[in-house]
């Protein structure tokens, strides 16, 4: 059989959730040969390797080892490296993922060869242009040609845009599907039990958007939000590599490590993170992933952010934005219970890279009892 080559491109901590049901839901599929494409945007082991060992992804068909640089140096070293492969070999489908530099890089090289690419997660909006993943999304968006959206807002965002109505299919929250891939790992991971927690005993904090650490004058005052907060119930937080570089620059770790109640660690795997998330009383972050998964597993979240470009995770879920000066009150508020429930939005069901594998199927053309 003529199979079709589809090339699933993975780059950052928050792509590895996102490809991993999809690669595992293609492989089942005769007429696919997968190409699993890394482009190394991160590499410590903590933010790559972990989580391809624990989504059971096998090594990279492709790395292209871009690593770290200024946003042109990225997003040009992605575009470089990836081109070469394309021309070398070329695809019949891009898959790309998030909103990451690595997203609209390969997206770019794709759209210029007229080789089609698909982007999931598409029509997410924060409608703030100072976020990068903001510019990575409107471009990726205008130039895929077919958009896999989560919500019915991503639906919306983008026939605001123009975007004729054939391009666009919902398919739900790919997130959810590793979560439902992972649920009996996560569950028994003993996360919680191994930091000496209890159950709902503890909160747990995610942060590395620049416009909260990238600065002394952002993140000094968020340091002593989360102090105070510690003081109030106890709370891990696994630092991101971004977030690690601007706390020693600014000479702000020790107030931190030294902080009665607040345990900074490396950043975890996927698993042993979601249980501890899942178990805790509440989540501080500015992470986008992680308003998701807080809004599935129906825990408090606080987003350190002014904008949000999930607003189902707010209309519908637990979460809610939190300006960085009231984290404490919004900590005490939910101490008191005085938290919405929420509820899980439509098609987060973890059958999200079955809808996928369906829907590139018939682009494809390939018959339904083939897929
Ligand atoms: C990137 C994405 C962001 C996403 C985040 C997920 C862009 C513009 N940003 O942000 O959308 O939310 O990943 O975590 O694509 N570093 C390491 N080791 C690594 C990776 C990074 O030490 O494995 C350090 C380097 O100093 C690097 C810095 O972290 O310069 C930032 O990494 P980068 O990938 O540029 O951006 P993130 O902040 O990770
Ligand atoms: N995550 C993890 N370990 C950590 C922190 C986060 O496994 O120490 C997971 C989290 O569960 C979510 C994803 O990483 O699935 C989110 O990635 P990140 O916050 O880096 O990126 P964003 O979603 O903001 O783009």
């Amino acid at each position: 059989m003529n199979r079709h080559r589809i090339h699933l491109i993975a780059a950052a901590r928050p792509n590895f959730m996102k490809v991993a049901p999809l690669y595992h839901a293609l492989k089942e599929a005769p007429w696919a040969e997968t190409v699993l494409v890394h482009t190394g945007q991160h590499y410590d082991p903590n933010m790559s390797d972990a989580f391809f060992r624990d989504l059971g992804l096998p090594d990279p068909d492709i790395h292209l080892g871009v690593g770290s640089g200024t946003h042109a140096e990225q997003t040009a070293g992605v575009m470089v490296a990836y081109e070469k492969v394309c021309l070398e070999r070329r695809p019949d489908w891009i898959v790309v993922v998030g909103d990451v530099n690595s997203t609209i890089a390969c997206a770019l090289v794709g759209a210029k060869l007229c080789i089609p690419v698909a982007h999931l997660e598409a029509g997410l909006r924060s409608r703030d242009r100072t976020m990068p993943e903001e510019i990575n999304r409107i471009l990726t968006d205008a130039i895929a040609d077919l958009l896999w959206t989560p919500s019915p807002d991503g639906d919306e965002n983008l026939r605001a845009e123009g975007v004729p109505a054939e391009r666009i299919e919902r398919v739900g929250n790919i997130m959810i599907d590793s979560y439902e891939m992972m649920r009996s790992r996560i569950e028994a991971a003993g996360t919680r039990e191994a930091f000496g927690l209890s159950p709902r005993g503890y909160g747990v904090v995610t942060l590395h958007r620049p416009a909260n650490v990238d600065t002394p004058e952002a993140l000094a005052p968020l340091v002593e939000q989360l102090v105070a907060s510690a003081a109030r119930l106890p709370l891990v937080f696994p630092v991101h590599p971004r977030t690690r570089g601007r706390l020693e620059d600014f000479g702000l770790m020790s107030r931190l490590k030294d902080a009665e109640g607040l345990r900074l660690v490396e950043p975890m795997g996927y698993v042993e993170f979601m249980n501890l998330v899942q178990e805790a009383r509440l989540v501080i972050t500015d992470s986008g992933g992680v308003q998701e998964e807080t809004t599935y597993l129906g825990i408090p979240c606080l987003t350190l952010r002014d904008s949000t470009e999930r607003p189902v995770t707010v209309t519908e879920g637990t979460n809610r934005l939190v300006p960085p000066p009231e984290l404490l009150d919004h900590v005490e508020q939910v101490m008191r219970g005085d938290w919405p429930e929420g509820r899980v939005p439509e098609l987060w069901d973890g059958r999200t890279a079955q809808r996928v594998v369906a829907s590139l199927a018939r682009r494809l053309g390939v018959h339904a009892d083939r897929t």
